[in-house]
C-alpha cells in the first residue's frame, strides 16, 4: 500500500530537510523523500500537496489529559483527537490527575488507557513527590519500568530546595528527564493574574514575576551544581533572560520551553474578567512577548509545548477567583507558533526542531522523522488558510479557549499516521 505526497515542501529539521518535492509512504513507512517520485503502479494514493507544507508530527512535552479523574474535562480520547487535528502525533501527558500520577500503577494504566483508545502515542509524566505534595520523593526506577517518560511536579514546584536536588540526583540515576513548574508558592500565593497594573485596576491579586524567576535562578543553581539538567516549563517572563543567558554560558545543563500563549496574548485578555484567560503562570505584557520572542530566537528558550490544560463551564463560568486556571492549546499550537515564521522570529525548520527534535531530545526518543524506514507520522500544513476557532471545531471535550471567535491563520489539512490518512479539512 502506497502513498505519494506530491509537490509540497518539505521539511524536516532531524536532516535539516527543506525543498519542494515528494514523499512516498509505503505500507505505513517512509519509503523516500525526492524532488521528483514517477511511480507507474496502479495502486497508488496520490495527494496533491501544491502550496502545502509537509514535516514530521509534532511532539507536545506539556499536556494535561485528566485521565484518570477529571473525564469530564478531557480524556484521553478526545485529548488525543484534539492532538491529531493539531498535527501533535505524540504528546507527554502530565500527572496532576486524579489520584496523581505518582506511582506504576497509575502509570500503566495512562499507557493501558492510551493503547486502548488514543489517536496518538502518550507518555505518561509521572510525579517528582508523592502526591504532588513537595514533602516525599516517588520511587523514579519503579515508575519508570512502568513507563515514566519524566518527571515532573507541574501544577506546583518543588518549593524544597533539598528536596529538588534530591530529586535531580535521584532521575539522574534512571536517566529521567526532570521537568520543573518555575513558581515561588509563597510570592505568588492567592495570585490571580499578573502582577501589574491591570491587577491593581481590576481588584485582583498578582502573580509577580519574580515568582518565576527566583524559582528560574534556583533550578539553574541545582542543576550546576548537581550536574544534571532541568527541563524549565511554560517560561512567562522578561525578568528570566539574562540569566537564561548567564546559564547557556557557563554552560549550566537545562533546556527551557514557553507556550504559544505567551508569545501571543496579553494580561489585556483578562479585563472583564475573562476566565478563560486565567491560566498560570499567568498572561503577561507586551515587553515579556518581545522578550520571549527573544530569547526564541537566540535560543534561550528552545522547546515549544502547548500546556493544554481543559476545564469545563464548571470550572469556568464563576467567579475570577473561583475559575481554575488554564486554556485549551493543542488545536492552537501550530497556527500561532507559525506567526514566529512570519514575524522572521524563526525560520520554518528552526521552529519545528522547537516542536518536534528539541522535545524529542529531551524525552529521550527517537524524533518523528522523513529518515527511510521511519514510522509514517506526517503532517500537511497550509500556512496561508484562515479559519476561524468555534466551539464546534474544537476536538477536546472543553472549550475553554480566549481564542474563541478569533480567526486564526495556518490550517493542519491532512494528518498520515502509519498507514491511515485523516483529512482535517471538514
Ligand atoms: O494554567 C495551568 N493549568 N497551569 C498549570 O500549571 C496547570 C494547568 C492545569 O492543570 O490546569
Ligand atoms: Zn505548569
Amino acid at each position: 500500500m502506497k502513498i505519494l505526497l506530491k509537490k509540497g515542501r518539505i521539511l524536516d529539521p532531524s536532516s535539516g530537510l527543506d525543498f519542494v518535492g515528494d514523499l512516498l509512504i509505503e505500507d505505513g513507512n517512509i519509503r523516500g523523500v525526492e524532488r521528483d517520485i514517477e511511480l507507474s503502479e496502479k495502486n497508488i494514493t496520490m495527494l496533491d500537496c501544491q502550496g502545502k507544507l509537509i514535516f514530521p508530527g509534532l511532539v507536545d512535552m506539556h499536556v494535561h489529559l485528566r485521565e484518570p479523574g477529571e473525564e469530564w474535562k478531557e480524556d484521553i480520547e478526545s485529548g488525543t483527537r484534539a492532538a491529531l487535528y493539531g498535527g501533535v502525533l505524540r504528546v507527554a501527558c502530565m500527572p496532576n490527575t486524579k489520584p496523581v500520577n505518582d506511582s506504576p500503577e497509575v502509570t500503566s494504566y495512562i499507557l493501558k488507557r492510551a493503547k486502548e483508545k488514543a489517536w496518538v502515542t502518550v507518555y505518561p509524566i509521572s510525579a517528582i513527590t508523592k502526591g504532588q505534595e513537595g514533602k516525599e520523593l516517588s520511587e523514579f526506577g519503579r515508575l519508570k519500568k512502568a513507563g515514566a517518560i519524566a518527571v515532573s511536579d507541574d501544577g506546583k514546584w518543588v518549593a524544597n530546595s533539598a528536596l529538588m536536588k534530591r530529586a535531580l540526583l535521584y532521575a539522574k540515576n534512571f536517566d529521567l528527564p526532570v521537568i520543573s513548574h518555575c513558581e515561588d508558592p509563597f510570592l505568588s500565593f492567592k495570585g490571580q493574574i499578573n502582577e501589574g497594573k491591570i491587577s491593581a485596576k481590576l481588584g485582583l491579586k498578582g502573580i509577580p514575576s519574580s515568582a518565576e524567576t527566583i524559582a528560574v535562578i534556583r533550578d539553574l543553581l541545582l542543576a550546576k551544581e548537581t550536574e544534571t539538567s532541568v527541563h524549565l516549563a511554560h517560561l512567562s517572563v522578561k525578568e528570566n533572560i539574562p540569566f537564561l543567558k548567564w546559564a547557556k554560558e557557563e554552560g549550566i545543563p537545562f533546556t527551557a520551553e514557553t507556550c504559544p500563549h505567551y508569545f501571543t496574548l496579553t494580561e489585556k485578555e483578562v479585563e472583564g474578567y475573562n476566565t478563560l484567560a486565567k491560566v498560570n503562570p499567568p498572561l503577561r505584557t507586551e515587553e515579556d512577548i518581545y522578550a520571549i520572542k527573544n530569547a526564541l530566537k537566540e535560543g534561550y528558550i528552545e522547546v515549544i509545548a502547548s500546556d493544554h490544560a481543559p476545564h469545563s463551564p464548571l470550572e469556568k463560568e464563576v467567579e475570577f477567583e473561583l475559575a481554575s486556571f488554564g486554556m485549551l492549546g493543542l488545536q492552537f499550537l501550530l497556527p500561532l507558533s507559525f506567526n514566529l515564521v512570519r514575524e522572521g522570529v524563526l525560520s520554518e525548520l528552526k521552529l519545528l526542531e522547537y516542536m518536534i527534535t528539541n522535545p524529542s531530545k529531551i524525552l529521550r526518543v527517537t524524533p518523528p522523522s522523513f529518515k527511510e524506514g521511519a514510522l509514517a507520522e506526517v503532517i500537511v500544513f497550509d500556512p496561508e488558510e484562515e479559519w476561524k476557532v468555534t466551539e464546534e471545531i474544537i476536538q477536546s471535550k472543553s472549550k475553554n479557549t480566549p481564542l474563541l471567535g478569533k480567526t486564526l491563520k495556518g490550517k493542519v489539512k491532512m494528518i498520515i499516521l502509519q498507514k491511515t490518512i485523516y483529512r482535517a479539512d471538514t
